[in-house]
C-alpha cells in the first residue's frame, strides 16, 4: 500500500466532507465541539482555500492523506512559530475503516520530513488525550518523546481536558 500526503484543492472538498461526516463520532472524542457547517462541502472548500493563504503566510499547512490514491485522512501543521522557537503543532485523523494499517505512521513520517527539511523547523509538538493509545503508538513510532502533562489544556467536547505533551526535535545538527 502506498501512503502519500498532498496539498488539497477545490475538487477534494466533497470527499473530505464525506470522510468527516462518516467519522463524525469517531473523530469527536479528540475535537472541540464543531458547528454543523463544518461538515459541509462548502466549508471544507473554504478550509482548503484558506490553507493556500496560510502556507504562504507561514502559519500552517494542511495535507490530505491518500492510500493507493484513495482519500483516507488528514494531517496538518498548525501554530508555526519562528524566531527562537521554530516550532509547530501537528494534528492527524485517519478514516476509522482504514485504521490499524500503519497509515498515520507513514503519513506523519512524510509530514515531519516536510516540517524539518522543507520548512526548516526545529521542533514539532503533539497534544494527546491521555487515553488515546493509538495516537501515542503513532508518536512513539516516529520518535516523539513525552515531555509533560498540561492540566486543563484544550477545550474538547465542552470540557477543558488535560493533555499529554510530546515533542520531536529535528535530528539534523544545528537545525
Ligand atoms: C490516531 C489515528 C490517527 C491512528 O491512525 P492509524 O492509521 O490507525 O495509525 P497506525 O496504524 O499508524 O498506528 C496505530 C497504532 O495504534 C495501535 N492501536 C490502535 N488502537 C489501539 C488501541 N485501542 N489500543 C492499543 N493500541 C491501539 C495499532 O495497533 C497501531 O500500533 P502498532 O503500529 O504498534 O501496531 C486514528 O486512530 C484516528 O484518526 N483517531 C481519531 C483521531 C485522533 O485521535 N487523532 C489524533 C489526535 S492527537
Amino acid at each position: 500500500m502506498a501512503v502519500t500526503i498532498r496539498q488539497g484543492n477545490d475538487v477534494d472538498a466533497e470527499r473530505l466532507s464525506e470522510l468527516l461526516v462518516r467519522n463524525r463520532t469517531y473523530f469527536s472524542t479528540g475535537q472541540p465541539a464543531l458547528p454543523e457547517e463544518y461538515y459541509t462541502t462548502a466549508h471544507q472548500a473554504r478550509v482548503i482555500r484558506a490553507d493556500a493563504e496560510s502556507r504562504a503566510a507561514d502559519r500552517s499547512a494542511l495535507f490530505l492523506i491518500e492510500a493507493d490514491g484513495v482519500l483516507v485522512g488528514r494531517a496538518n501543521l498548525s501554530a508555526i512559530i519562528r524566531g527562537a522557537f521554530q516550532s509547530a503543532s501537528i494534528g492527524y485523523l485517519v478514516d476509522e475503516e482504514h485504521t490499524g494499517r500503519g497509515i498515520a505512521t507513514a503519513a506523519l513520517r512524510q509530514l515531519t520530513g516536510y516540517a524539518f527539511d522543507d520548512l526548516g523547523l526545529h521542533r514539532l509538538q503533539a497534544e494527546v488525550l491521555p487515553d488515546n493509545v493509538a495516537s501515542k503508538r503513532v508518536l512513539s513510532h516516529l520518535g516523539f518523546c513525552h515531555y509533560g502533562t498540561a492540566p486543563h489544556y484544550l477545550r474538547i467536547q465542552g470540557r477543558w481536558q488535560t493533555h499529554d505533551l510530546y515533542q520531536l526535535i529535528n535530528p539534523a545538527p544545528e537545525s
